[in-house]
């Protein structure tokens, strides 16, 4: 690879994103790729500490696939892989959490919540998933992690970890560091714009999927709650309007003075009507891609087990260093 600085991120296979992953996340892969080595994957391994169906994990980690390649990340210029094919992020793990701390990782949030909404699957995978997220990092000393703000707690603790780590045993990892947009890096709740836009909500109308068609992504934005002013403007305690002028500013590239003018005198219902439209046109062509992608398996398949062989020989070399670091024997 050459010799730029290096992208590491990953999402899990829920087969079709939300507007959240799409806008505090993929979106944003696909122009990195020109400027950094890029490594993408969809994470099947983290999707398994929620209790799956197998047939279906397997066709939504597919259809992941092919549909971060319909958001523009290109297997030529990116190495794009599905995480249980690559055996070095649970090799890696294992090192990684034997050098982290019990109560570091009772503190993430993510768990915390995670196992209130499943109180009788609390397994140790769900425990120790930051460590596995940090092995995916550190496997391939990547610089930089694109990911919407809820990861950045993880990303904290790949840092500790990584600095654990070289303390014990000399400077080693790199220090990921997280890439999170300045606009759009926690998209909220159609239906509640106090809590964050999430796949597993009970209500489909709290969430945008990038797949939807555009009569469903209008109707979704017609009934979002806003408030009971009138005016379309970015303020303190308008949390859905403030929402949806986020998603209408990284659609359609405008910012918040211009979308303040574009709808002055104009009331909530004819810029809920814009956004609709803005968000489904801007989709558009994911959806169509998406279509023709998914179809054409030889080529995916192709396109999964390249990336697969580059992240092992990549990550390999890493691993196999840390291995001998912490004074394993040597294969020969
Ligand atoms: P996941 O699959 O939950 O989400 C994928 C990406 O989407 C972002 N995201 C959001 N951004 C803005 N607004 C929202 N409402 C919203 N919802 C989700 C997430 O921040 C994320 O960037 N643990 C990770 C996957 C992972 C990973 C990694 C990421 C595994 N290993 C290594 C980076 C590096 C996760 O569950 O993301």
């Amino acid at each position: 690879m050459e010799n730029k600085k290096l992208i590491f991120s990953g999402i899990q296979p829920t087969g079709t994103f939300t507007l959240g992953n799409y806008i505090g996340a993929v979106r944003n892969w696909g122009p990195l790729q020109d400027e950094y080595n890029c490594i993408y994957c969809v994470v099947d391994m983290h999707a398994i500490t929620v209790r799956q169906d197998p047939v279906k994990l397997r066709q939504a980690t597919l259809n992941s696939y092919a549909l971060l390649m319909a958001c523009g990340i290109d297997p030529e210029k990116s190495i794009l892989f599905i995480q249980s094919h690559v055996k070095t992020h649970a090799e890696l793990s294992w090192i990684l959490g034997c050098n982290t701390q019990f109560g570091e990782l009772s503190r993430m949030t993510q768990f915390k919540d995670k196992s209130q909404r499943h109180p009788d699957d609390i397994n140790s995978g769900l425990f120790t998933y930051p460590v596995l997220m940090a092995a995916d990092i550190l496997a391939y000393n990547a610089d930089l992690v694109p990911v919407g703000v809820d990861q950045k707690q993880h990303l904290e603790l790949a840092r500790n970890i990584a600095q654990r780590f070289n303390q014990r045993y000399g400077e080693f990892f790199t220090l990921p560091e997280p890439y999170i947009p300045k606009v759009g890096a926690k998209v909220m709740s159609l239906q509640d714009p106090t809590k964050k836009m999430s796949k597993s909500d009970e209500n489909p109308n709290a969430v945008i999927l990038i797949l939807d068609d555009k009569d469903t992504i209008i109707r979704k934005f017609k009934r979002a709650v806003t408030d009971s002013d009138t005016e379309v403007c970015y303020r303190e305690g308008k949390d859905g309007i403030n929402n949806l002028m986020t998603i209408y500013s990284t659609v359609t590239g405008k910012d918040f003075a211009s979308i303040e003018s574009e709808f002055a005198g104009k009331g909530y219902g004819d810029f809920k009507l814009a956004v609709g439209e803005a968000v489904a046109d801007h989709l558009e062509p994911v959806r169509t891609e998406f279509a023709r992608l998914s179809k054409d398996k030889e080529y995916l398949k192709k396109c999964y087990t390249d990336g697969a062989e580059k992240a092992l020989k990549y990550s390999q070399r890493i691993v196999s260093k840390v291995y001998r670091k912490v004074g394993f024997v040597d294969k020969g």
